[in-house]
């Protein structure tokens, strides 16, 4: 099978979807690993260490001619033209969201597996690339915090004094808010987390932060495959007018609530805000996809009432190289499902995962 693997062309993006070390049992499977030049550049990696692992290196149109096509974003419609009919491709592709991509993909006849749509299960842990990724991102949003707080994280005792640690609230404690309770841990932190799913308690305590709880009317909200589900209008109320009093307490917010398919829930409002102490901080996971803070600009650090409002919006992108690690070997897990040891494609829709990730076929559009 020939394995293509391009350079991405996103701004800002230094991820490259396969790494040396995973393209060498790749290659040792019996499979062509052709790397576009200078693909894996950004994340510090040479052609040479590619090379060196197996790989050839390639033009982007003869990675882009491959049977097997991965990368992180989706690709461009320069991109998908030059696709081989038949192909896989495995990228994000966020097929809700892109209803235009998906009708180009089906209609080249492009194989499509979407990362951000391999199931939460047990089995499919290894494949989870939003999981993976995440984890950076949950991890980046604390160092983002300290560096923007005008106080210590850790206690201090000096000779000048002594310094009392700072406090950090998690709002969300998925994958992202339990990396980041464990990262403002080590920093020296005094961590409280909250979240609607009352399951997370006890992980959050495992991390050494305390549980927020808040009165909203709701015990639980967790819905199907253990994702949050939708608060009502009185319990997304009571969340935010009792948010609006504990924030006060704290110099660091980091907000990382998704329920999925739905626009980001708005935890943090102006008003709380306002309220917070100047210099403190809030770092917003969800700006991307409208924030959990009213006063959140996709892509931007701005201040209001004395707050540094931080939201970014690709930021396992700055970690690239554990960053691409990861997703790689979610992406060879995944290709150990689609290609068997004698080399040929097994697409196997029995399979709940390559079910769940596929999104176009032989020129049907399986999602959206
Ligand atoms: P996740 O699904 O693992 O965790 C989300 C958590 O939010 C869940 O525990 C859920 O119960 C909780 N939640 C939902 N509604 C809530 C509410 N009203 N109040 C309190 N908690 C609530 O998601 P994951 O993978 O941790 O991602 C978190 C966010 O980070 C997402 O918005 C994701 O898009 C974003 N993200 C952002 C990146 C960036 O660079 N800015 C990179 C990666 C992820």
């Amino acid at each position: 099978m020939k394995i293509g693997v391009l350079k991405e062309v996103v701004v800002d993006e230094h991820r490259v979807a396969l790494t040396p070390d995973a393209v060498k049992p790749l290659v040792k499977a019996g499979n062509e690993l052709l790397i576009e030049a200078g693909a894996g550049v950004a994340a510090f990696i040479s052609d040479t260490d590619y090379q060196q692992a197996g790989a050839k290196i390639v033009t982007a149109a003869a990675a882009l001619a491959a049977d097997v096509v991965v990368k992180f974003h989706k690709p461009t419609a320069g991109e998908i033209d030059q696709l081989r009919e038949g192909a896989v491709l495995v990228a994000f592709l966020y097929a809700a969201a892109n209803p235009d991509l998906v009708e180009k993909l089906a209609s080249r006849k492009i194989t499509a597996l979407s990362m951000d749509a391999i199931p939460r299960i047990s089995r499919a842990q290894s494949l989870d690339a939003l999981s993976s990724q995440a984890n950076v991102a949950g991890y980046k949003a604390v160092l983002l915090a300290a560096a923007a707080l005008p106080k210590f994280l850790p206690m201090m005792t000096t000779a000048a004094g002594t310094i009392r640690p700072a406090k950090v609230l998690i709002l969300g404690a998925g994958v992202a808010g339990l990396q980041a309770i464990a990262t403002a841990r080590r920093l020296g932190a005094v961590v409280w987390a909250y979240d609607v799913r009352a399951a997370v308690k006890e992980q959050i305590e495992s991390l050494g932060a305390k549980f927020l709880e808040l009165e909203i009317g709701t015990k639980d909200a967790e819905g199907a495959g253990g994702y949050a589900k939708e608060l009502s209008p009185e319990a997304k109320q009571k969340q935010q007018e009792q948010l609006g009093q504990k924030t006060k307490d704290f110099d660091v917010v980091i907000t990382t609530a998704l329920i999925p398919g739905r626009p980001a829930p708005r935890l943090v409002t102006k008003e709380t805000v306002a309220g917070m102490r100047p210099g403190s901080v809030i770092v917003d996971l969800a700006a991307e996809t409208g924030g959990n803070c009213e006063l959140t600009e996709p892509g931007q650090t701005v201040v209001k009432h004395g707050v540094t409002i931080i939201g970014p919006v690709n930021l396992p992108a700055t970690l690239a190289v554990h960053a691409s690690q990861l997703y790689a070997k979610n992406v060879t897990e995944l290709l150990k499902l689609l290609i068997t040891k004698d080399g040929k494609l097994n697409l196997d829709f029995n399979d709940e995962i390559i079910k769940g990730a596929c999104i176009t076929h032989a020129g049907q559009k399986l999602k959206a």
